[in-house]
């Protein structure tokens, strides 16, 4: 197999390689590759259901999504899909998968089954690069914090969203929120990482569990959105059928551009559980 990095922070292709033939030594390598790149590629792969499941299970244990719409024959595989006439997409803004969740899913493997002739892309980028190029008194201030994730405004009853998602979610009574640290240390490599996003991080918590508001974290949580997204720490992957990505839901952030109206987009997705998260300064 070649590992090839496709960006200055983030994502390599990984090729000369049929996933579904893996040795554990190969399986080794990738891991490796994950923890170092954030997000791997693949092209070309010729996945049934069953293999995706078979891949995803060699790193961790299924986390099934809640929210998502299943396929039909594999509860374990949540489809991520855009029909010609639906105006929204799922993903359509910077995040990170399951932040909401007291123990986050270590990453996501995505598989594309229909894409549409032009765009679709997804964009990904490392909170390991953003939260480097923060100055040392920031990042000492960030690492006495917390912050309250919630899905609420996104799973819950009568959010746009869901109005929005035309029976592509449901169970929005599964909603849930979580508090992590603002700075995390990476379970596997160590690195520090910025651990809050735009989709699900609403508020900060200091050190010693005081709330800050909603209206005081603004400024503060929409600052390091703008430097982690205009941060330069990006790169966009072009998706063929048969392309696999699998990112690392700590390490970095993913965007689904939604730029390919009339045209039918498809994705199976695979979540994969992840551990207890720990502050950076811990
Ligand atoms: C996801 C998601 C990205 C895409 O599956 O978690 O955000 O490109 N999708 O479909
Ligand atoms: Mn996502």
């Amino acid at each position: 197999m070649k590992i090839t990095p496709v960006s200055e922070h983030v994502g390599a292709e990984v090729s000369e390689i049929d996933i579904r033939r893996l040795t554990d030594g190969d399986t080794a390598t990738l891991l490796q590759a994950w923890g170092q790149h954030g997000v791997l590629f693949f092209r070309d792969q010729e996945l049934t259901p069953d293999d995706h499941i078979t891949f995803a299970e060699r790193f961790a244990p299924i986390d099934v999504n809640k929210f998502f719409q299943p396929v039909e024959t594999h509860p374990q595989i949540a489809q991520v899909l855009k029909e010609p006439d639906q105006l929204g997409n799922i993903g359509g803004g910077w995040h990170t998968d399951h932040s909401y969740d007291q123990i986050p899913a270590k990453g996501s493997i995505l598989l594309a089954r229909e894409v549409p002739p032009e765009g679709g892309d997804t964009r990904f980028l490392s909170v390991a690069a953003a939260y480097d190029a923060l100055s040392d008194g920031l990042k000492a201030t960030l690492e006495t914090l917390s912050a309250h994730h919630t899905n609420v405004h996104i799973f819950g009853a009568g959010s746009k969203h869901m109005d929005k998602a035309d029976n592509r979610l449901q169970n929005p009574e599964n909603v849930g929120s979580a508090i992590h640290p603002v700075v995390i240390k990476h379970p596997t490599t160590g690195q520090k990482l910025l651990y809050v996003n735009l989709a699900f991080t609403t508020r900060l918590i200091s050190a010693d569990g005081h709330e800050w508001t909603e209206e005081e974290s603004r400024p503060l949580i929409d600052y390091l959105l703008g430097h982690t997204a205009e941060g330069g720490f990006d790169y966009q992957f072009s998706w063929d059928e048969g392309s696999l990505a699998m990112w690392d839901n700590r390490s970095t952030w993913h965007w689904a551009l939604n730029d390919y109206q009339g045209h039918r987009r498809l994705m199976h997705r695979i979540t994969i559980a992840g551990e207890a998260l720990s502050a950076a300064a811990s």
